[in-house]
């Protein structure tokens, strides 16, 4: 049985297949035609993953949609009648766009060919199978969390064997996603882009505008909450804060001006906020399951920050957060959910087929030493190559432990965000330069701290974690770095004392046993790992893309499959 799931038009469209309840491949989209976070129809994902499947469009039995048009489009004409005359320009502009192709989904997925049924799950239901399937837990509590689906932005559901149940669902307008996203356009940041960015500046800033956004969103014990709508302008579609706004924070920044110390107060403050939204959320949905599992999915379970506050501050003692919690997930979910809830209907087999844990993201393209090696000669570089696989983790390590950059390129792409050690730039986590140099490699603003990967059975020795051997997998957890170990971590440490962490185990192959050598060089189980893009780009998928961004960039090295590129032995 093959399903083909499918994410598209919002943001970070994508593209999976799966087989028998086993994801065989995901993409997104953007990875291909190279444009962040890709809202089109994911034409190009499609093709690749029928490529990699071995496969033809007509032996897919299922295409699914990860949310409803139809509810959706509902959602915007609602809130277009609403508030005419305002959002009458937006709404022209977008309804054209609408009209061709967003409620003719089905339409667009006959045109590739595809004859039989198409489903369409939910979009927050998607985003509850997506991390509650994968998730080693039984029975828990799952909180989804985004901008908005059709219309919901919260949804409160209990997992039990292969059942999600809905408890309680918060509808638009209210949304801490789209809030959220209010204060990083008015920070001058992209919005669906760069929420990371004010979590970052958040440690830098002191909560000083709390009181004021409590006086725009009113939020109840249970962590529901109301936006006062009169200082947001995400309805009307033009901006997402207005004057009213701007009267309260101050003038809004533009994207190319400096960053002050009222812009950080500001993301610390917004940080602050939603943590209180999200902790009480959790706390009430905890007294309403009374399971201590908790799986978490949607754009807002990417704040690392809040996510790595869940053992302080709710009963929940497992956490398992989705790696790719934003849209492009959600095209895995609503495969999976088709798996395990639709096609099992009527079956004596409901609730019992067997469920496949996810335990890393490498679910896209790979590339051999024989397909790397004539594009090598292609761009005319020099390069050396490695008999052995111990041969080239031992150099490598030793480069690491040298203090040289690297761009390492190895197995199956990852699918999320997050680079977790297969399209990654990599770098000891010490001294504190490091992170300096790095972020001059990638472009980035310097505020901007890097995570780290670090041996698993070492985590709790270097961070506080709240168990020993704590699985982080997906980096989606902050911890804060235990204070003898901030100098020997001073390169991703940031200012508030925590790190996002990626722990490795046996299961990264090659890059655990990256790890561990640098381990045995330097004692030190934790390297700086950062993802194999310059800013603005999405991450590398392609040894052609890899090497374009290596000639950009002042990388050292570049470690592509079993081949060894040195900057200053290029050819051209
Ligand atoms: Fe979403």
């Amino acid at each position: 049985m093959l399903i083909l799931g499918i994410s598209a038009y919002y943001h970070d469209s994508a593209a999976c297949i799966v087989k028998d309840g086993r994801i065989i491949v995901a993409v997104e989209e953007e990875r291909f035609s190279r444009i962040k976070h890709d809202n089109n129809f994911p034409y190009k994902a499609i093709d690749f993953c029928l490529k990699y499947a071995a496969t033809t469009i007509n032996e897919i039995d299922y295409a699914i949609y990860y949310e409803k048009p139809l509810l959706k489009f509902e959602r915007i004409l609602e809130t277009f009648v609403e508030t005419w005359p305002f959002s009458l320009t937006p709404f022209l502009k977008g309804i054209p766009e609408w009209l061709d192709y967003k409620i003719k989904i089905e339409a667009t997925i006959k045109k590739l060919g595809f004859k039989k049924q198409i489903f369409f799950i939910p979009h927050h239901l998607s985003h509850a199978a997506a991390c509650f399937y994968p998730s080693p837990f039984g029975k828990a509590a799952i909180l989804t969390i985004d901008g908005v689906g059709e219309w919901q932005t919260t949804g409160l559901w209990k997992g039990e064997g292969n059942s999600i149940i809905p408890l309680k669902l918060l509808n638009f307008p209210d949304s801490l996603g789209l809030l959220y996203s209010t204060f990083t356009a008015h920070l001058g940041f992209k919005v669906n882009e760069d929420e990371y960015k004010l979590m970052g500046l958040a440690a830098y800033g002191k909560p000083m505008f709390v009181n004021k956004i409590h006086s725009i969103v009113n939020i109840k014990d249970d962590g529901s909450f109301k936006l006062n709508l009169k200082y947001l302008g995400f309805r009307e579609g033009f901006s997402m804060y207005n004057k009213r706004f701007e009267e309260l924070f101050g003038k809004a920044r533009k994207p190319e001006e400096k960053i002050t110390k009222r812009h950080a107060d500001l993301a610390s403050s917004i940080q602050q906020i939603t943590e209180e939204i999200y902790f009480k959320t959790l706390n009430h949905l905890y007294s309403i399951t009374k399971t201590d599992k908790l799986c978490l999915n949607g754009g807002v379970a990417l704040n690392a920050l809040a996510n790595g506050k869940i053992y302080e501050r709710t009963p929940f003692k497992k956490v398992y957060v989705f790696g790719a919690a934003g849209d492009s997930g959600a095209a895995i979910g609503s495969a999976l959910y088709t798996h395990y809830v639709i096609l099992s209907e009527g079956s004596e087999s409901k609730n019992l087929a067997k469920r496949n844990k996810i335990t890393n993201h490498y679910f896209g393209s790979e590339y051999s030493n024989e397909q790397i090696e004539p594009i090598l000669k292609k761009y005319k570089l020099k390069y050396k190559k490695f008999k052995t696989e111990d041969e080239l983790i031992n150099k490598t390590a030793k480069l690491l432990s040298q203090g040289k950059i690297v761009g390492w390129f190895q197995g199956r792409s990852e699918f999320g965000p997050r680079a977790l050690g297969n399209r990654s730039i990599l770098c000891k986590p010490n001294p504190r330069n490091m992170k300096t140099k790095t972020n001059i490699i990638k472009r980035r603003e310097q505020f901007r701290p890097f995570a780290g990967s670090i041996l698993q059975e070492k985590v709790d020795e270097y961070f506080e974690v709240p168990e020993k051997n704590l699985w982080s997998p997906f980096m989606t957890f902050c911890f804060k770095v235990k204070k003898n170990k901030i100098k020997e971590l001073a390169a991703i440490v940031h200012s508030d004392g925590t790190c996002r962490v990626q722990t490795v185990n046996q299961k990264n192959g090659l890059y655990y046993r990256l790890v561990k050598q640098f381990y045995s060089i330097t004692g030190t189980p934790c390297i700086l790992n950062t993802s194999f893009n310059l800013k603005g780009e999405p991450i590398v998928e392609t040894p052609s893309q890899a090497i374009e961004d290596f000639f950009k960039t002042k990388i050292d090295y570049l470690v592509m499959g079993n081949f060894l590129v040195k900057r200053g032995l290029l050819n051209n």
